[in-house]
């Protein structure tokens, strides 16, 4: 029988250079799309999914992020007096029962490869996901949900996928289609960061991975490859070679590129369009915006 998949990596020890300089003292994973940090929007999807332990994979300065899903008695306590209890709730999600929670330092910044190694220790001899918080998918079904039900009848391991313009190629891992099911693709070979020219295909993998131990294995084995880091495509590619099964799953839903500045503002406008209590004001700021656009043409 598959196991269950109930543990996370949160691989967030990159320095988030492309935002600074907020990223100077706010870790990046703490900016906000409307008033819930970027880690918030994948902590949720996680725990749709099933999700019972997380574990962080984090860098110096990166100590908000800790705070951040610990009790704060204080506001609580103050909060509870005035009885805001609307805003008591919105807390909920931030809370993580004791031992739930796990933070590992990557030491030197080596790659995500790397990052998701120093967390084999936790993982033992189970399938594990991988969320990169960066990627955010809006959706019906959480994307991680989804894929843990199409795992549960292919086991393997499998990466979230999505097509992309071939000029994009050389920002993701790419993927070589051995055979296209529609939703699911078998994979025979994975590229990192390729140029277009060498890119095998369009469909690109987004930040969602359930991966089996294999893969942490293969990461002590490999060497630094596409940007000189070790690279997590390069691992689960090996276990292709080592006859184990790697799919490519087309997950229903929108996916916002959070680590580029461009998408950060398009999933908050999206989201904001999403929110009941923001949507009337922010469609007629976006629309009155539009019209002197148009009228400056
Ligand atoms: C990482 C992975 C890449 C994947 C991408 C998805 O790249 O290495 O294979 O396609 O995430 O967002 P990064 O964006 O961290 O450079």
């Amino acid at each position: 029988m598959k196991k269950k998949v109930t543990k996370a990596i949160f691989p967030v020890a990159g320095m988030g250079t492309r935002f600074l300089p907020a990223t100077k003292s706010v870790p990046k994973e703490i900016m906000t799309l409307v008033d819930r940090p970027l880690v918030q929007y994948a902590i949720d999807e996680a725990r749709e999914a099933g999700i019972k332990e997380f574990i962080f994979v984090t860098s110096r300065g990166k100590g908000a992020l800790e705070d951040y899903f610990d009790h704060a008695p204080q506001l609580e306590q103050e909060l509870r007096k005035k009885g805001k209890d609307e805003l008591l709730e919105t807390l909920q999600s931030t809370n993580m029962d004791s031992g739930a929670i796990a933070y590992i330092r990557q030491h030197k910044a080596l790659g995500l490869g790397h990052a998701v190694w120093c967390a084999r220790r936790l993982i033992a001899n189970e399938p594990f996901a991988v969320m990169l918080p960066d990627d955010v998918i809006a959706g019906e079904t959480s994307c991680l949900k989804q894929m843990v039900e199409a795992y549960a009848e292919t086991g393997g391991n499998m990466v979230a996928a999505m097509e992309v313009e071939p000029q994009h190629a050389s920002s993701y891992g790419m993927l070589d289609v051995a055979e296209d099911m529609g939703q699911l693709v078998k994979v025979r070979g994975m590229v990192e960061k390729p140029k277009t020219e060498d890119a095998p295909s369009n469909l690109a993998v987004i930040g969602r991975y359930i991966l089996e131990p294999s893969v942490l294995r293969n990461l002590n084995q490999i060497k630094s490859g596409a940007g000189g880091e070790v690279q997590l495509t390069d691992a689960i590619a090996r276990d292709i070679e080592q006859e184990n099964n790697v799919y490519g799953y087309r997950f229903r839903g929108q996916r916002f590129d959070c680590g580029s500045k461009s998408g950060f503002l398009q999933a908050t406008v999206a989201f904001g369009l999403a929110r009941d209590d923001l949507r009337d004001d922010l469609q007629a700021y976006l629309q009155s915006v539009m019209q002197v656009d148009k009228a400056a043409e």
